[in-house]
């Protein structure tokens, strides 16, 4: 892949929570960034011809036993490194330095006085009053190895910065890469043009222009096949096969009978204007026959995956010969990496188009495998796709069917179609939508009494599920404005038939989920 990239920087990965996000702020300069564990071979990593290498932090002390190390032949590459925290603390070591093991960990803002004008601090002033780093470091360099120029200091780190010109090797002890550090994207920038003489020609403008060629040299005059959900992602890959291939690609709609209100016909009269190849799909009857009498999450799950299944391999069949089987595959799904391969998925058995490449036995097409999702969020833009279909909240696969506890039936989907649709209305009207990673209402599988006019009722509990997150990895229940709870749960209690009650979730994950099942 990435001898494709004439501008490249390489992040080796030693498990610190950021490494993601060095690669991002790479990206966002406009540079191709790839993320490679440590231990990657040195021939690998001179084939990939990068133009610069950062080391990411990690959580280990050099000294540990298991240490995570890398060849000192990386530091003859004569390829430019900047190493951080951790990534500091090993070049030190490895190059003959010495590094303090302390148990006293220096965690957060901290002021860098930078002593010494430098490359990497380009633009930046020396002296007082400083500039706000964040730290977060156990052991400290205490001898620079030789050859090294130390370039700043902050109240517990007399090296907060070193650097050889000629190798040339930055080290910085702070991260540039967190937002905490106001100089962050200063010193990166300067690391990723000054030191490494990367030109920025990662654009997503460039990205579509380059990918599409791609893509149409690979098909040839081959058939496409692809899953379309609606989401951003694969319609992002329907939308970049079809600039390539045109009518050559068939996407296949299923509506599984669990998605939301108005969605089939707000996703198909969308693509409408693409003049795409679609087969939709009402499977409704079928999916609903299959969960009769279901109440596991897991069973739910899986009989929805697996029919999935079915019904696109009926579909596939029906429009004869096809060669290639596209997926809307991210970047963070395929890192190979030590950290950040988080726990979610053998929590809950994940439903997208998990089983279709083994079952279909085609060759894959990945449009988005490098990508993080906000640059799918710009690519489709690029394509024309409108703000509020690329900015809708996540929807798991297996939809309404994990936020109905107990039984799926019609009439239950029905009621939380209803709510559901009440929550994003409301949300939008209040543009509290925008500002959560998600909102939506959840159908408990238990009854309350209330009281309507003079009637007793016996009714259904909404739950109305809102959170704050960065990537779904942990999330804090919102703190949404009791008004716009009011308003939701009033309307939700008056307009929906059969529900007498709602409630809000506050409660965080971990260790709850987002999802309730
Ligand atoms: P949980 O409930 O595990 O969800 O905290 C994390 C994020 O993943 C979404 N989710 C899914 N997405 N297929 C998907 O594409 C699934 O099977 C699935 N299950 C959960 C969930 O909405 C949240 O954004």
């Amino acid at each position: 892949m990435s001898p494709t990239h004439k501008n490249l920087i390489v992040v080796l990965d030693f498990g610190s929570q950021t490494t993601q996000l060095i690669a991002r702020r790479v990206r966002e300069a406009n540079v191709y960034c790839e993320i490679h564990p440590f231990n990657i071979s040195l021939e690998r990593l001179k084939a990939m011809a990068p133009k610069g290498i950062i080391l990411s932090g990690g959580p280990s002390s050099v000294y540990d036993k298991d240490a995570p190390r890398v060849e000192k032949g990386l530091f003859e590459l004569g390829i430019p490194i900047l190493g951080i925290c951790y990534g500091m603390q090993l070049t030190s070591y490895l190059l003959g330095g010495k590094v303090e093991r302390s148990d006293h960990r220096e965690y957060g803002h901290a002021k860098l006085i930078i002593d010494e004008p430098d490359e990497i601090f380009h633009g930046l002033s020396t002296g007082e009053p400083g500039h706000q780093v964040w730290m977060s470091h156990g052991d400290r360099i205490e001898r620079l190895p030789e050859g090294f120029k130390a370039l700043a200091h902050s109240k517990s780190s007399p090296f907060a910065a070193m650097a050889n010109r000629e190798l040339p090797i930055y080290g910085v002890q702070f991260h540039p890469e967190v937002v905490h550090t106001e100089i962050g994207m200063d010193c990166l920038s300067n690391f990723i043009f000054r030191v490494s003489r990367c030109e920025p020609d990662w654009t997503m403008e460039n990205f579509v222009e380059v990918t599409t060629r791609e893509i149409s040299e690979r098909v040839g005059e081959g058939k496409v096949i692809c899953a379309l959900s609606g989401g951003v992602d694969s319609t992002v890959t329907a939308l970049l096969i079809h600039r390539a291939i045109g009518k050559r690609l068939t996407c296949v709609f299923v509506n599984n009978g669990l998605l939301r209100k108005n969605e089939p016909e707000t996703v198909l009269n969308f693509l409408k204007q693409f003049d795409l190849n679609v087969r939709y799909v009402d499977a409704e009857d079928r999916f609903l026959e299959k969960l009769k009498g279901v109440e596991d999450p897991e069973k739910k799950r899986k009989i929805i995956g697996n029919e999935f299944i079915k019904v696109f391999e009926e579909e596939a069949g029906k429009i004869g010969k096809v060669d290639f089987l596209a997926q809307g595959t991210l970047y963070p799904d395929v890192i190979e990496s030590v950290s950040f391969k988080g726990p979610s998925a053998t929590i809950k058995s994940h439903h997208n188009v998990g089983g279709l490449p083994e079952v279909m036995k085609l060759d894959l097409i990945e449009p988005l495998r490098e990508l993080f999702k906000d640059e799918v969020r710009k690519v489709a833009k690029e394509l024309g796709m409108p703000y509020e279909l690329i900015n809708r909240h996540p929807f798991p696969g297996p939809g309404l069917a994990i936020r109905i506890l107990g039984e799926v039936t019609k009439e239950r989907l029905e009621i939380l179609r209803e709510a559901d649709a009440i929550v994003i209305e409301e949300m939008k009207a209040s543009d509290w939508y925008w500002k959560v990673w998600q909102s939506f209402a959840v159908l408990l599988p238990i009854k309350t009494v209330g009281v309507m006019g003079d009637e007793r009722t016996y009714d259904h509990v909404v739950a109305l599920r809102v959170v704050d997150s960065q990537d779904a990895m942990t999330a804090d229940w919102t703190k949404l404005p009791y008004e716009l709870m009011g308003r939701i749960s009033n309307r939700i209690i008056n307009e929906v038939k059969g529900v007498n009650r709602v409630c809000y979730d506050i409660s965080s994950k971990p260790p709850a989920t987002i999802e309730w099942e």
